[in-house]
């Protein structure tokens, strides 16, 4: 049985950079879930669907292939959606704007699961998201849950976009990410929880070293 670390929190707390890193540590795949619904929210915005057709944003996620690259030391893990590079263009703020809309669909959620199992099952992870201690992977060999205040996580997203080159002002990107932790926490289907059995970790106050530190600790205590 391979290895699987499962992580979730709400958008900023510091997801993406920790679980990059553990899996690099670990040597072992590293999964952005994020990206595989962001990646559906992309091509639901190309080709013009409207968010209330659901049916049709199901159909497209049957048909969506999504792959992910190799992690090589700093980069961000690279995103194919049926075989373009895609790792900027679901980062955008138009992304960012309906992409919970679209996570919200119970059957997109149905065959991202799969998808998501899937990987799991084929080698150790380290998977990050909003509901994989919960639901991905309720199995997982260690449950981590990333917090911090909506402040902090507001000015690492605002960060991020402007050493992108992004021209947008604090306020859309705070407003945007509250919206984005209550349609999360709120869904019926597979909503953003804090599983019971996860250790929950506050990064306000700490680098991702300090956070990577923290969990391999974990994995070398626990698993
Ligand atoms: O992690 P990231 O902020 O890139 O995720 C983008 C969106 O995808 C989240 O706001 C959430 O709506 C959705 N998501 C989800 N379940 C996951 C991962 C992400 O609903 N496991």
């Amino acid at each position: 049985m391979e290895i699987s670390i499962a992580i979730d929190g709400p958008s900023g707390s510091g997801k993406s950079t920790t679980a990059r890193r553990v899996a690099q540590r670990l040597n072992i795949y590293y999964i952005d879930t994020g990206a595989m619904y962001r990646a559906v929210a992309l091509l639901s915005m190309r080709k013009n669907i409207d968010l209330e057709d659901k049916d049709e944003i199901s159909r497209l996620s049957k048909e969506t292939n999504i792959e992910f690259g190799q992690i090589t030391g700093e980069d961000s893990q690279k995103v194919f959606l049926n075989n373009e590079e895609v790792t900027d263009l679901i980062r955008t703020n138009e992304v960012d704007e309906i992409v919970s809309e679209v996570a919200s669909i119970p059957e997109v959620r149905e065959i991202m699961l799969n998808k998501q199992r899937e990987l799991a099952r084929k080698s150790g992870v380290v998977m990050e998201g909003r509901d994989i201690g919960s639901r991905v992977l309720p199995g997982a060999d260690l449950k981590i849950y990333l917090t911090a205040s909506l402040n902090t996580r507001a000015r690492r997203r605002f960060r991020e976009l402007k050493e992108k080159g992004k021209q947008i002002d604090f306020a859309k990107v705070k407003d945007n990410i509250r919206l984005r932790d209550e349609q999360d926490k709120s869904r019926s289907h597979s909503p953003l929880v804090r599983p019971d059995d996860a250790i929950e970790i506050k990064t306000d106050d700490f680098g991702p070293n300090k956070v990577v530190e923290k969990i391999i600790e974990l994995i070398k205590k626990e698993v």
